[in-house]
């Protein structure tokens, strides 16, 4: 079958958003504790930081990172995690019944981000703190010294602003897991109090607002619009979390699961484009898809201690990801950069070893996970504007969405450079896919480099001992001759075709 591309410049979505390449830092697991910390290991740097892990991230091409939670927020003490680490207590974390030391906290992460150049983006605790605390932790994050908590700060060893932009008004609040849940409605008032308060602290702030847990919550689109419609002056962003999986041996509906993550977009901007048009606004909501990845839930790696045992950093959602699950992944990012023109900001969630792309051993090696590379490629080579991309081919169907096209694609075009990237998927188990893409409106160009990941064993993973058994390969197949792009995607592939 034959897979139809028509792509041209002035297919124009918006500019590709370096926040698009976001990721997370969660206190879950080994995410801080032997992930982006462990002063013991032989590659720490000075300050605690394994240079190993720095390194892969910076090669990742993550943007932003948002921390310190995730569900752990919502019980967490900002302030247990300053000042001389041997006076910091250590406390049980509900969220993953495990116990957190704090030995890492704002400044550390902060050392990190700088390190890992990184924007930071922050989220305060709206589960079982308010208003006192988002602002306490604000004025110690980002005030000029001169009041008591930016002086304490200076104590601490940071005389300057950490100056951190973006901050999220707690965690999936929506969802029943979490400490200090909240309907829309206790939710709205509390996060349009404190979003109101912090600018009042600093009106430059991009605050977001928590959306659904995900697009199955009985309460989506019902409570971005109670949300909405409280804070929409306060607020720049509403959050979407998004997970996906294989289950059930169900391939074909995890194959198309980028149909829901455009689902899920669409919904949410319908919804803030209608209290837009209730409230009689200009500006417009953005969208922050703050949590996304492939996540097996449901295994028991996603367990968390129970009865008298909590852990430190236990080994916690330390999923292996496959060929397939990294061709799923491949595409996800294919939607958000897609919706480029209301995605604001995304972050992968994780960063290391927790549902991650980067994994290592304690005190030993570490390693890519097979999504690692769609994810770094897609952040080095997206430039210039996103074009959408036209597209023919064939179906299939599936228990989820019914019937899913068998392609998937985006392009970017950097019309200074004259660098046009097409990302394109093959999301068929069954058939090879004949490329057929017409670029003859882009004038001339070349064939700089084509790469596929894909395996033929889709289950195929990365160890470490074996590093390297899933990586983009050339793809020779591939051809330009007058302007048309021909070649062959494999089944269940995702390619990277860049031209010049
Ligand atoms: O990323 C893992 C968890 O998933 C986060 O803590 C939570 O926000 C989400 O449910």
């Amino acid at each position: 079958s034959q897979v139809t591309l028509t792509l041209n410049p002035a297919f124009r979505v918006a500019p590709v958003r370096r926040r698009t390449f976001g990721a997370f830092v969660e206190h879950l697991g080994r995410c801080v504790y032997t992930g982006i910390y462990e002063p013991d290991h032989p590659a720490a740097d000075e300050d605690g930081f394994r240079s190993d892990v720095l390194a892969l991230t910076r090669e990742l091409g993550v943007s932003s990172v948002r921390y310190p939670g995730g569900n752990f927020v919502s019980g967490y003490r900002w302030e247990d995690g300053i000042g001389p680490v041997e006076d910091r207590p250590a406390r049980h974390d509900l969220a993953w019944h495990s116990t957190e030391p704090n030995t890492v906290g704002l400044d550390e992460f902060m050392a990190w981000a700088r390190k890992a150049e990184v924007e930071p983006m922050y989220a305060v605790n709206l589960g079982t703190r308010g208003i006192e605390e988002a602002l306490d932790v604000l004025q110690y994050a980002n005030a000029p010294q001169g009041i008591a908590l930016a002086d304490e700060r200076a104590a601490n060893g940071n005389p300057e602003p950490h100056g951190i932009r973006m901050w999220c008004l707690g965690n999936e609040m929506d969802g029943p897991w979490q400490t200090g849940h909240k309907t829309a409605e206790e939710y709205a008032r509390l996060a349009t109090e404190t979003a109101r308060a912090m600018r009042q602290e600093d009106p430059d702030l991009e605050l977001v607002a928590c959306g659904s847990s995900n697009s199955s919550m009985e309460t989506f689109g019902a409570w971005e619009n109670t949300v909405l419609t409280d804070s929409y002056d306060f607020v720049d962003m509403i959050s979407a979390h998004a997970y996906y999986a294989e289950r059930d041996d169900d391939q074909a509906s995890f194959l198309a699961s980028a149909d829901d993550m455009d689902h899920f977009i669409d919904s949410v901007v319908a919804t803030a484009d209608h209290v837009r048009a209730k409230l009689k606004k200009d500006k417009r909501i953005m969208i922050s898809f703050d949590e996304w990845n492939v996540w097996y839930q449901h295994r028991a790696e996603s367990r968390p201690p129970s009865g008298d045992d909590w852990p430190v950093a236990p080994v916690l959602l330390e999923d292996v990801y496959s060929a397939q699950d990294a061709v799923v992944f491949g595409n996800l990012l294919i939607s958000l950069l897609r919706h480029s023109d209301r995605v604001a900001s995304a972050s992968l969630a994780q960063l290391v070893n927790v549902i991650a792309p980067i994994m290592t051993e304690p005190g030993g090696a570490s390693w890519k996970q097979t999504t690692f590379h769609p994810f770094a490629l897609t952040s080095r080579h997206a430039r210039g504007e996103v074009l959408d991309v036209r597209l023919d081919a064939p179906t299939f169907d599936n228990a989820r969405f019914g019937t899913s096209s068998a392609a998937d694609a985006v392009a970017t075009w950097d019309e200074e450079a004259g660098e046009l990237a097409v990302f394109v998927v093959n999301r068929s188990n069954q058939e090879e896919l004949a490329l057929d893409a017409d670029l003859a409106s882009f004038g001339e160009l070349e064939l700089v480099e084509a790469l596929t990941l894909h395996h033929e064993d889709p289950y195929a993973a990365n160890t470490k001992d074996a590093p390297e058994t899933v990586v983009p390969q050339a793809n020779d197949s591939l051809r330009l001759e007058a302007g048309r792009l021909t070649g062959a995607l494999p089944a269940i592939s995702w390619s990277l075709v860049r031209l010049a």
